[in-house]
């Protein structure tokens, strides 16, 4: 209130001055041109008179001369006339006109004397008078003057008028801007804060559906956005200290990024940790005229970047964002997460050459279609494996470097594109602690057998001395191909393999992600389906959710065709069910994957066209990178979602679907293909090649009761809270420790 009222008088009061100053200048400036006019016009009439009447005056007859300056003067519409001969015989036109003359017998004196014309303004009982007094320029006149009265009144009033008007004008434009200010303050100030206001007292007292709402208040972002961290931090904080009493009442042994730090304290005890990767967490690309940090789309990024994330070390990786080099040091490294720096990232810069032939070339055309058996053909160029060789030595001499001091780091290698690391590494630093983790698929030994070098690749993953899989099954491919192509002993029994004096255990690591049951509410990204797709024009009661990388190994177009004949068998989900596939491009300079692209699109687009009305279709493809973020709402709000991989070592999204259900409901339709689909039991497992089954498991999903939901969805959620990332780490981590 006293905000209020202290800017409206000080706007006012500046106002009023304005307004103050400029009625001084306009007043003064109008009775100037007034009295100028009035003067003007009086001395014009002088002139007149003078001209055609003097024979009158000379005539010197009281009544005659009274009569004639009477005519005149009504003629003029003066207030009167005198005629002066001396000071003892004066005729005026009317009698009040002798009234006046004590005003002007001074003026009279002073023209007479002066022989010149005289002029003044007097006041007469409240009225404005002007004179004008003119000699008489005549022989026998010598020492008469003519006095002329006019009505000088309404100049004094026109001035009083202009004030008064100014007044009124500003006092209406107080009134307005006071209103105006009433109504900023109202609604464009205090609305918006104390929405914000209680947003925040919402948050604090954790009602959720309040929080949902976001206040509307474009200028007030900057402290909304703080506010939703702080208040994240404090759910956070309060969600950590609920888990642990209830974790110290239980006893239960779920595993946190804090419990994982205080393990590898011990673990390492003092020992240097390095992460080797090709695809980096962290990835800084030119948007505009900024720079934007993203998260690549990768389920090994979704993996480990929590691990990094809660016991901090280095991670070395390729540089691959347009901005990357822009945002290291001199070293080539930067802290990363941006948010809240825990970890060191390393970037490695490819040559074009070494883009093309080792990631794309060798890793992506010849290992990648090796490992998934999806019936798109390796190839192996000679070019390809000399790259890779010449990018794994770079790499091994990077982690080297990086661990100059320390003789037995841990060193954890991810995935195909390092399967020659291991051995240089332990060639150089044979007291090293190495792991690799394979996160795809390992075929049977014939098809692993095409590989020209498959003897080099089986030797350079067995100089590590832990190699993961994510299941049993692709262990037990590995050691049979090993067994099959090279000279080693190969002990089953503790599923190991020695060479040459040394020995690589190779094990099971059912990868995972940083779930601990505190992470997610889905209440607050969770939407109706019809709102969520609104701004695409979609209007549907149900939602399906697909988010996958556009790569043939994961079975879009095979989820494509079963939506396509769930809605054929299935007439009344037509404009009911609207599956959102968000497919991050991948890979795209190789021609299988560009194919890939226009195949997904153009499936997509035919089966709208087959169904799609005028406020619904169907399929919605989404085909661009999104952030977590931009992905929570469909995971919250989708009634199933579809993984239907034709073959994949685990596939992350399954379970970060589940985790994302806080309130168990929902249904995960899962590719038995897919590592995840032995852990996932409580999910609707298909077969993706078979259209009219998966096209079935769509209808069963929609129609199942919500109890089923739940209790399947729980199942899940507890097998994933007890395999998570931080468990997988500590495992993993512990195993290696065990080695000597
Ligand atoms: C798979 C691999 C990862 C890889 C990811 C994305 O998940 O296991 O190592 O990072 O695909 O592929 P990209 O080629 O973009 O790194």
């Amino acid at each position: 209130m006293k905000l209020n009222f202290a800017l409206i008088l000080s706007i006012i009061v500046a106002v009023g001055l304005v307004a103050f100053g400029f009625t001084i200048f306009q007043s003064s400036n109008e009775k100037e041109n007034l009295s100028n006019e009035l003067r003007a016009r009086t001395a014009q009439i002088a002139k007149e008179f003078f001209l055609n009447n003097l024979a009158y005056i000379e005539s010197r007859e009281p009544e005659k001369v009274r009569r004639f300056a009477d005519s005149i003067s009504n003629h003029y519409n003066l207030l009167g006339i005198a005629i002066y001969y001396n000071s003892d015989s004066v005729i005026a036109s009317v009698p009040v006109v002798r009234s006046y003359l004590a005003y002007s017998s001074d003026y009279i004196t002073r023209s007479i004397n002066a022989d010149t014309t005289a002029e003044s303004f007097f006041n007469y009982k409240g009225r404005r008078i002007y004179q004008f007094i003119k000699p008489v320029n005549r022989n026998s006149l010598t020492g008469s003057v003519i006095v002329f009265y006019s009505d000088a009144q309404y100049i004094k009033n026109m001035i009083s008028d202009i004030w008064m008007r100014n007044f009124v004008r500003w006092f209406i434009q107080a009134l307005v801007i006071s209103f105006v200010i009433i109504l900023i303050i109202r609604w464009g100030i205090f609305r918006p804060i104390n929405n914000i206001v209680n947003w925040a007292k919402a948050a604090r007292a954790g009602n959720v559906e309040f929080l949902k709402r976001k206040p509307p208040a474009r200028f007030l972002a900057p402290l909304h956005k703080e506010i939703i961290s702080i208040t994240k931090a404090m759910h956070e904080a309060k969600a950590v200290a609920e888990e642990e009493a209830r974790l110290r009442t239980q006893a239960e042994s779920v595993w946190t990024p804090e419990r994982l730090k205080i393990e590898m304290e011990s673990l390492l005890n003092g020992k240097k940790m390095v992460v080797v990767s090709n695809r980096e967490p962290y990835m800084h690309i030119h948007s505009g005229r900024e720079i934007k940090c993203i998260i690549p789309a990768s389920g090994m990024i979704t993996a480990m970047e929590p691990v990094l994330k809660a016991c901090g070390g280095l991670w070395i990786a390729s540089g691959t964002g347009d901005a990357d080099k822009e945002t290291v040091d001199d070293k080539n490294r930067l802290k990363v997460p941006p948010e809240e720096p825990s970890y060191t990232l390393r970037r490695m810069w490819l040559t074009k050459e070494e883009e093309d032939h080792f990631y794309y070339g060798f890793s992506n055309e010849g290992l990648w279609p090796l490992c998934h058996i999806a019936h798109t053909r390796p190839t192996f160029r000679k070019i390809d494996w000399d790259y890779y060789k010449k990018v794994n030595e770079d790499f091994a001499q990077a982690v080297l470097e990086e661990t100059a001091g320390d003789d037995q780091p841990f060193v954890l290698i991810q995935d195909y594109h390092f399967a020659l690391l291991p051995a240089l590494i332990k060639k150089e630093k044979p007291n090293a602690k190495v792991a690799l983790f394979w996160h795809i698929p390992w075929p049977n030994p014939e098809s692993f057998g095409i590989c020209p070098w498959q003897r080099d690749i089986l030797t350079g993953m067995l100089g590590a001395d832990l190699i993961g899989f994510h299941t049993q099954y692709h262990c037990n491919h590995f050691l049979e191909t090993v067994n099959s192509s090279l000279e080693a002993r190969v002990l089953w029994e503790n599923f190991s393999v020695n060479r040459s004096g040394h020995t690589t255990m190779v094990k099971p690591f059912p990868i995972s992600i940083a779930f601990t049951m505190r992470d997610y509410d889905d209440a607050v990204n969770r939407k109706d389906p019809a709102l969520l797709l609104h701004r695409y024009n979609i209007n549907t009661g149900y939602m399906g959710i697909g988010v996958d990388r556009i790569d043939y190994t994961k079975g879009i177009i095979e989820k494509f065709l079963a939506i396509e004949r769930f809605l054929e068998k299935n007439p009344s989900y037509r404009e009911q069910f609207t599956f959102v596939q968000i497919g991050a491009p991948s890979r795209t300079l190789i021609k299988t994957y560009s194919d890939m692209v226009n195949d997904v699109e153009n499936e997509a687009e035919r089966i709208n066209g087959k169904f799609k009305s005028k406020n619904w279709k169907p399929i919605l493809l989404l085909k661009h990178h999104h952030s977590h973020e931009e992905i929570a709402p469909f995971y919250a709000s989708a009634n199933l979602c579809m993984v239907t991989s034709l073959h994949d070592g685990m596939n992350l999204v399954a379970k970060e679907f589940v985790a994302a259900r806080s309130q168990s409901d929902g249904v995960l339709i899962l590719s038995r293909f897919a590592g995840a689909s032995q852990e996932m039991q409580g999910a609707i497992i298909v077969n993706p090649y078979d259209i009219e089954k998966t096209a079935d498991a769509i209808k069963a999903a929609l129609e199942m009761p919500l109890e089923e939901q739940q209790f399947r969805m729980k199942q899940m959620r507890q097998s994933i809270v007890g395999n998570n990332i931080y468990f997988w780490a500590a495992k993993l981590l512990r195993t290696m420790a065990a080695i000597h």
